[in-house]
C-alpha cells in the first residue's frame, strides 16, 4: 500500500513577538482540520516549533494532492482569523498570496512530502526548525547518509552498502526547480562542494541506492524569492525514513549534537548554532538561537502513532548547554564579521538605504605624484 506523508507549515502569528503561537490559534487550526480531514487524509498531527505551526498529514493520495493542500491553506486562513482576533504579532505572515491556486508551494507555507510503499513497520522522523533556512539540514544530511563517523550502518549493515543518491537544488534559481543528482560515496567531494554553501545549494531529497526508495525530503522554499522582499526566514521542515535500508533513528539524530552554525537567528540576518529542542518549544535569546525539533513516528495503513519526542532526553540537555555557550560566544561580537550574514543574505532593507545614503559621501583621495608640489 502506498502512503504519503506531507508536512505543510507556516508562521501565521505569535505571542510576545516571534516567540510562539497562542494556544487558541493552535486549537483553531486543529479544530478546522478535524472537521475537514475526512476523505482527504487518514491522519494528521499539529505541533509548533518557535513561531511556526507544522501540520503532518498521512494519506494515500500522493504528493501535491490539491484537496490536502487546500485543507492546510484553509486551516491557516482560519488560524489567521483567530490570530487577528487576538491581536497576535505577524498574523498571517507566511500566507503571501490572496487566494489558493492548486498547491501551497510558492504561496508562502513550507512543504515537504514523500510517497512510498509502506513497510510492515514504517518508522520515520519529522524535523521542524525555526529561525533558520533549509540549508540548515545540509550538514546533518551529509553526515547521516554518507559518513561512517556518524552512520555506523554504512560499514556495519549490508542494507546501506551501495550508499545514497542526493538530489540538490540551486535555490537561487527562481524560474523553476533546478536540480542535480549526485551519488555517495563516489561523488562525495562534489556533494560537499555544493553543500558547503547553505544559502544557495540545498538538499531536496535523498534516495537509497540499495532499494531505489526515497529516504529523506526537505522543504526548499525561499520566501524572499516568492515575495521579492523580507517576509521572515524560510524555517524548514524535513522527513527522514529510518531503520532497515535507512540510517537508524540514533544515526539520524547524531549530527545534531554538533550544534552547527546556521543562517537565521535575530532578523534572519545572523549566524547562530542550531539547538536541538523538544516538541512545542519557543525561542528566546536574541530571537533564537535557531532551534530544531525531532519527532519519531510510525505510520501504519496511513495512520500515525503518537510522536516520540526524540530530543527530550538528558543527553540533549548537555548538548543544549554546549549550544548555549556557542550562541553566547558568537553573540559577543555583535554585528562584526562572521556574526552577521553577508550583505546578500540580510533580510531587512534598512541597511541598503543606509549604504545608498553614505555612498555619495565617499571621496576618492587624489594621488599626489612623488616630487610634485601640491
Ligand atoms: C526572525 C524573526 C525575528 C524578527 C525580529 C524583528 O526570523 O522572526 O527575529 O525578524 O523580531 O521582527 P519585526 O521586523 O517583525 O519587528
Ligand atoms: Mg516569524
Ligand atoms: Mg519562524
Amino acid at each position: 500500500m502506498k502512503t504519503t506523508l506531507s508536512i505543510i507549515k507556516a508562521d501565521i502569528g505569535s505571542i510576545g513577538g516571534h516567540i510562539k503561537p497562542s494556544t487558541q490559534l493552535l486549537q483553531r487550526v486543529n479544530d478546522f482540520l478535524k472537521k475537514g480531514v475526512k476523505g482527504i487524509a487518514n491522519d494528521f498531527f499539529v505541533s509548533h516549533t518557535g513561531d511556526d505551526i507544522a501540520i503532518l498529514f498521512s494519506h494515500t493520495h500522493g504528493v501535491g494532492y490539491e484537496k490536502l493542500h487546500k485543507l492546510a491553506w484553509d486551516a491557516f486562513i482560519a488560524g489567521t482569523a483567530t490570530a487577528k482576533e487576538q491581536g497576535l504579532y505577524g498574523a498571517g505572515q507566511d500566507l503571501l498570496k490572496d487566494s489558493f491556486s492548486g498547491n501551497v508551494k510558492g504561496m508562502g507555507p513550507a512543504v515537504a512530502e514523500m510517497e512510498f510503499e509502506e513497510r510492515p513497520n514504517e518508522p520515520f522522523v519529522f524535523f521542524a526548525a525555526d529561525k533558520t533556512d533549509p540549508g540548515a539540514y545540509n550538514l546533518p544530511l551529509y553526515l547521516m547518509f554518507t559518513d561512517p563517523m556518524y552512520n555506523s550502518g554504512l560499514i556495519l549493515s549490508p542494507n546501506m552498502a551501495k550508499g545514497f543518491k542526493f538530489v540538490i537544488m540551486d535555490v537561487s534559481y527562481t524560474e523553476g526547480d533546478k536540480l542535480i543528482e549526485l551519488n555517495a560515496p563516489e561523488d562525495l567531494y562534489d556533494i560537499a562542494a555544493l553543500l558547503r554553501d547553505n544559502e544557495r545549494y540545498v538538499v531536496e531529497s535523498v534516495w537509497s541506492r540499495e532499494t531505489g526508495e526515497i529516504a529523506a525530503v526537505v522543504s526548499t522554499t525561499r520566501l524572499h524569492n516568492i515575495a521579492g522582499k523580507y517576509t521572515g526566514k524560510d524555517d524548514p521542515v524535513m522527513l527522514v525514513r529510518v531503520q532497515g535500508p535507512f540510517p537508524a533513528t540514533g544515526e539520524v539524530l547524531a549530527p545534531f549534537n554538533i550544534g552547527h552554525f546556521v543562517a537565521g537567528f535575530m532578523r534572519g540576518s545572523h549566524v547562530g548554532p542550531l539547538m536541538p529542542v523538544t516538541m512545542n518549544s519557543q525561542v528566546s535569546f536574541f530571537d533564537g538561537p535557531p532551534v530544531v525539533c525531532a519527532l519519531g513516528f510510525c505510520v501504519h495503513k496511513a495512520k500515525l502513532t503518537e510522536p516520540a519526542d526524540a530530543f527530550d532526553h538528558p543527553y540533549w540537555d548537555y548538548i543544549r548547554t554546549k549550544v548555549s555557550r556557542k550562541a553566547t560566544d558568537i553573540r559577543e561580537q555583535g554585528f562584526a564579521g562572521a556574526a552577521m550574514l553577508p550583505y546578500s543574505e540580510l533580510e531587512y532593507g534598512g541597511i541598503v538605504k543606509k549604504l545608498e545614503k553614505l555612498e555619495p559621501k565617499f571621496k576618492v583621495k587624489k594621488e599626489v605624484k612623488a616630487g610634485k608640489k601640491k
